[in-house]
């Protein structure tokens, strides 16, 4: 038996923006995981079971577009083998919740990929991971800028621009996320089809604001480098405050934001897709109990604090 775990991520500074060409930051979230077991069966073919879900596909049957099944015959593809010629029943398990903004879908993607090149005895880099992730997550997203198989492939802080290679960068002095689940599903793909049919609409007004959100990335960069992490929380403020005019902000998200700020956080805004799914609140770590009752006090089904750097 072969075992492969991916984390979670949450994006920092950028999301939408980055479906455009702006940059973006995102890190991996190593407090949830999605985990995958292959073992070998007796039949020829390769049987998917998503526990958390309560789907089994069999990937000989599946249709075309159907995503664990994609993620199994593309991996299969890049090692010259076809699901006949493989006997393998895989399951999957994940703490991620499903639609938060926290990657679960690239996440379960990455931790497939993984076990299948491990069970297979080939060792693989995180770029081709990305690479065949990134397929998948077209089927779930319609057009992802592929920041989410980026991070969770590479487990690292990423800076990523659309079409151009990745980029980590250090952190120069940790800092501490709560990060909230409004739990309101998040849906990143119709999400980002709104923006782009307003951005259609208007493509000036919603590029500028495009460019304004590039602006506010470039400092969060340059802060997170130079250990400037006080700049940090009023760039998020900022970036919320872009994002609410890209009409992808929530009532559900405006009231844990406020919850954050009034329990002492230094900025927040909301992380991914949006509409629902996840907030991200700047924090000093001594305050993290403080801020997380009073975030499940305003509502929030879960809240994860989580050290960056
Ligand atoms: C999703 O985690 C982030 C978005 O920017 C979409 C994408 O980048 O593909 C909303």
């Amino acid at each position: 038996m072969t075992v492969a775990r991916a984390p979670g991520k949450v994006i920092l500074f950028g999301e939408h923006a980055v479906v455009y060409g702006r940059p973006a930051i995102a890190v991996p979230v190593t407090e949830v995981q999605a985990t995958v077991t292959v073992e070998e069966k007796s039949t020829p073919g390769v049987i998917v079971h998503a526990l958390d879900i309560g789907q089994t596909v069999d990937v000989l049957r599946a249709s075309p577009r159907e995503p664990l099944s994609l993620t199994v015959r593309n991996a299969l593809r890049h090692l010259g083998l076809t699901p006949q010629q493989v006997s393998l029943s895989m399951t999957i398990r994940s703490s991620i919740p499903v639609a938060s903004g926290l990657g679960s879908g690239a996440a379960v993607s990455t931790a497939m990929v993984r076990a299948l090149f491990a069970h297979l005895g080939h060792p693989v880099e995180a770029t081709v991971v990305s690479a065949i992730v990134y397929e998948t997550e077209k089927i779930y997203h319609g057009t992802p800028s592929g920041i989410d198989n980026t991070v969770i492939a590479h487990e690292r802080p990423v800076y990523f621009c659309r079409g151009r290679p990745m980029t980590t960068f250090a952190v120069r002095r940790p800092f501490w996320l709560a990060i909230a689940d409004t739990g309101r599903p998040s849906l990143t793909g119709e999400a980002v089809a709104d923006v782009r049919a307003a951005w259609r609409r208007d493509r000036a007004e919603y590029e500028r604001i495009f460019d304004q959100i590039g602006r506010v990335v470039e400092q969060a960069r340059a802060a997170i480098v130079s250990g400037e992490v006080s700049s940090l929380g009023p760039l998020m403020s900022e970036n919320q405050r872009l994002l609410r005019r890209l009409r992808v902000s929530s009532p559900e998200l405006e009231n844990l934001i406020v919850a954050a700020h009034d329990a002492g956080a230094m900025g927040a805004k909301l992380s991914g897709g949006g509409r629902g799914g996840n907030m991200i609140a700047l924090i000093a770590s001594g305050d993290a109990d403080r801020v997380r009752q009073a975030l499940l006090a305003a509502g929030a089904r879960r809240v994860i604090v989580t050290r960056v750097g």
